[in-house]
């Protein structure tokens, strides 16, 4: 990852430069190279001046990520982990709940071997191109209590995502984080619930910042990205400490009050309401008009006139029949 450092600012390095600072021969250079492109970074090589990165890199960094969030919310931060690969941020720290972690620890990658989505779905994770990050947190309540959690999450999303100049962002129900009917952000949330009564939560993030173009072959949805979307450069390490510190509030602010001092930011930002939608479950499909969410987050969906409530399933707009 030194030889990454080195090369984060997209100038030219010549093998034998970058040899001699890290002490490894031109080979090594060169091998290094091709395990960093098996990661999903692009290089170029330059006749006779070197190689560079096709785009410069904001790598993760520490530092300037718990700089970034605001002081009097830190004091709930119990750790940040910044690590150059990981399986799934998500499946590590579920792994560390169980072996002791803290409340408050977050995980970040700059990649994911095994990135993960909701409903069985991969999350394609390139390096340094997005943000992964989960947080744990510990509620002294059980699983049933938290239905709404994720919701709650989408609008901690949504916050951050203002801060750094995002524009007309939506949410689909539960979590997805729209912008121009294209997905810009997911939540993959997973809980389990101790004999004790609590629960311990992993709220899992990714954000996508600045995909290589390589990406659009492997996602199977329509996506976007901050730098399709914003007119001025995002920082990573900005936006990474700005969630965190959102994630904590809303966290907080959940463990006393519920969904409910939610709802209303979650419903501005509903970009199904009233829309003709179908919702698909494991074994159906039915159609309604979304009417929203009730106070545990679960989707409210108006059949013939009969208000109905459902707690999962896929929910996609339903495209019009054409007129024969
Ligand atoms: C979705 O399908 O919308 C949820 C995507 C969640 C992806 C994030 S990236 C960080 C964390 N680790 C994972 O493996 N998944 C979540």
């Amino acid at each position: 990852m030194r030889l990454l450092q080195l090369m984060a600012a997209g100038a030219c390095h010549s093998g034998e430069t970058l040899g001699s600072q890290l002490g490894i021969s031109r080979s090594a250079i060169w091998k290094q190279l091709k395990a960093l492109e098996a990661l999903g970074l692009e290089f170029d090589a330059v006749p006779g001046k070197g190689y560079r990165l096709t785009q410069p890199i904001e790598l993760l960094d520490r530092a300037a990520i718990i700089a970034a969030i605001p002081a009097q919310l830190s004091t709930h931060l119990n750790a940040v982990e910044v690590h150059d690969e990981i399986d799934s941020t998500n499946s590590y720290l579920m792994q560390r709940a169980q072996n002791g972690a803290a409340s408050g620890t977050v995980c970040l990658a700059e990649y994911q071997r095994s990135g993960r989505g909701r409903r069985g779905r991969q999350w394609i994770s390139p390096f340094g191109s997005s943000i992964y990050l989960s947080l744990l947190w510990r509620f002294p309540v059980g699983p049933e209590q938290l239905g709404g959690l994720s919701l709650a999450a989408a609008v901690a999303v949504t916050r951050a995502l203002h801060d750094v100049g995002a524009r007309n962002i939506g949410l689909k129900w539960p979590n997805d984080v729209i912008c121009e009917q294209r997905k810009l952000a997911g939540i993959l949330l997973e809980l389990n619930g101790e004999a004790s009564g609590a629960s311990n939560v992993v709220i899992g993030i990714g954000i996508n910042v600045n995909m290589p173009p390589t990406a659009s072959g492997e996602i199977d949805q329509p996506w976007t990205d901050l730098t399709s979307i914003c007119s001025n450069p995002v920082s990573r390490n900005q936006l990474t400490g700005l969630l965190i510190g959102h994630l904590l509030e809303t966290l907080t602010t959940y463990q006393q009050q519920g969904l409910t001092p939610f709802i209303n930011a979650w419903c501005q930002a509903d970009i199904l309401a009233d829309q003709r939608v179908e919702l698909h479950m494991h074994d159906k499909t039915i159609t309604g008009t979304a009417r929203g969410i009730d106070n545990d987050g679960a989707l409210l969906l108006d059949c013939a006139g009969k208000l109905q409530r459902h707690q999962c399933g896929e929910v996609s707009l339903r495209r019009a029949t054409p007129i024969r």
